[in-house]
């Protein structure tokens, strides 16, 4: 398992799949809180961000679903008829998603993906996943080796948030202090808190919709598609469609 990533959010999921009511603290390291309840994570098909909906009717073929978590969308193309392979680093996310369900869910790191070439059409990232390698070059080496493990015409559905669709200081003077130090304004560096264990230090890219068009164009694949979210609540939130350069 990456040193990086805990087993805090399998925890987590273990205890919300047991019917405890519990949230995790997401910190990040600006000292920004935000409490997250989990229910999002086992939410069923009709209550799903619009525009992860809307993406996801582009898939196609075997799917493979990268940090799957507690398995939303793994178990609803199961459903439909897909074969999916689900991949998370957690073993424990793991454990749930196979508790609830998913036929075949293994561990296994984003950024290790040990997977044999062209066995996937559709390769879904969901939960602002596109986003889990970390730095521009960690993304670029995932979505390489994606290139690699999926068919002539695979293509990606990943989701993210544009850290730049946002009027509040706090985010502000973060994207400005990461600019500063020459890195992209959405690279967050955060840390998960469940029940008194504090994960370490990880990156997240929230990228915008150009930063992810040009991460895709320089590692083969091209952004066909981008379904915005235009609701207040989830301001920036997008879903995009990538599909591979021949
Ligand atoms: C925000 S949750 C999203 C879960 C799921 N995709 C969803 O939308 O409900 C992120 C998930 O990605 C997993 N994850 C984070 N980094 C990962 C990595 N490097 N490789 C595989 N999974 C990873 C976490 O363990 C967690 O289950």
């Amino acid at each position: 398992m990456s040193e990086a990533f805990p087993d805090t959010f399998g925890k987590a999921f273990m205890a919300y799949y047991r019917g405890e009511k519990v949230s995790i603290i997401v910190r990040r390291d600006d000292d920004l809180v935000d409490e997250d309840s989990l229910e999002g994570y086992f939410r069923g098909y009709d209550d799903w961000f619009e525009v992860e909906r809307k993406a996801l009717q582009h898939v196609r073929g075997r799917v493979l679903d990268v940090g799957c978590g507690a398995g939303r969308n793994l178990l609803w193309l199961q459903e439909k008829g897909f074969t999916v392979t689900g991949v998370d680093v957690s073993p424990t996310a793991v454990e749930v998603a196979r508790l609830r369900g998913a036929r075949d869910c293994r561990i296994m790191d984003a950024k290790d993906l040990r997977l044999p070439p062209g066995s996937f059409e559709t390769v879904i990232m969901m939960g602002n996943n596109f986003g889990i390698a970390g730095g521009v070059e960690p993304t670029k080496k995932m979505l390489r080796d994606l290139y690699r493990v999926t068919t002539e015409d695979g293509l990606i559905i990943a989701t993210s948030r544009d850290p730049l669709d946002t009027d509040n200081p706090r985010h502000l003077a973060y994207h400005e202090r990461n600019r500063q130090r020459g890195q992209p304004p959405g690279l967050v560096t955060i840390r998960l808190e469940f029940r008194g264990e504090i994960g370490p230090w990880f990156d997240l890219l929230l990228a915008t919709p150009k930063e992810m068009s040009e991460i895709a164009e320089a590692s083969g694949w091209h952004m066909e598609e981008v379904y915005r979210d235009e609701t207040e609540r989830w301001r920036g939130l997008y879903a995009a469609v990538l599909v591979k350069k021949n």
